[in-house]
């Protein structure tokens, strides 16, 4: 499974980058706007600099929710580095919008996706990834790893190639469950990723190993 981060935050993505882990970049609006970035420059300038970090796909979303707008701003996007994924809202535009790009050899993330049939859309117009929100669903009681599952089991079944990328990763769990059910790719918060690290037993022997190390200094 490739692990992205979910975060428009330069600090964290060379965290991540430097643990030598770190396979991609997924960035919405909500995570842009709390970096402070402001106007088509400094955006477009931000996307530039996460791209000379990381060496896989970075993914920047369109601000547009009408066709001509999506494409316009999803070339523009595009043509900012070859690591750019052109992210689109699972929307009819947006469907209509993956299908472009996909035809125009861009790679695009379908977000937003939130059932079965929606994923499905984005299969056949042939979204490079395809962005099941598990927290979300989560949040109103439902069952985000399941959706997960029925996506691989369908893509699967009828041989997509369309990247299941878990989105909405709130936490450790999450990502284990997601491996479980086969998602291609998480796309996680620093913290979550951070706490594939931690076990009492670890930190117990290594302080052990730490004690007894001095003992033969
Ligand atoms: C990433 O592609 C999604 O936009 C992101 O994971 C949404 O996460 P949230 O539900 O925590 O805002």
């Amino acid at each position: 499974m490739k692990f992205f981060i979910d975060t428009a935050n330069i600090d964290q993505i060379r965290q991540a980058h430097e643990m030598g882990i770190l396979d991609g970049v997924t960035t919405n609006p909500s995570l842009m706007a709390k970096e402070g970035v402001k106007g088509k420059e400094q955006i477009f300038n931000h996307y530039k600099t996460i791209c000379s970090i990381v060496d896989g796909p970075v993914s920047a979303e369109v601000f547009a929710t009408d066709y001509e707008g999506m494409i316009r701003e999803g070339e523009e996007l595009a043509a900012i580095d070859p690591k750019i994924t052109v992210k689109l809202p699972c929307t009819k535009d947006g469907i209509r919008a993956v299908k472009y790009f996909s035809s125009k050899n861009v790679a695009t993330n379908c977000t937003l996706v939130f059932s079965v049939g929606q994923a499905l859309l984005a299969a056949k117009a042939g979204a490079t990834f395809v962005s099941p929100f598990v927290g979300r669903l989560d949040d109103i009681s439902e069952d985000g790893v399941a959706l997960i599952s029925h996506i691989v089991n369908v893509f699967n079944c009828y041989g997509f190639q369309t990247q299941v990328l878990a989105a909405s990763i709130r936490h450790t769990n999450h990502i284990i469950r997601c491996l479980d059910a086969g998602a291609d790719v998480a796309t996680c918060p620093l913290s979550a990723i951070e706490g594939l690290l931690k076990h009492p037993l670890t930190d117990k022997g290594l302080d052990t190993f730490v004690k007894d190390a001095a003992k033969m200094q």
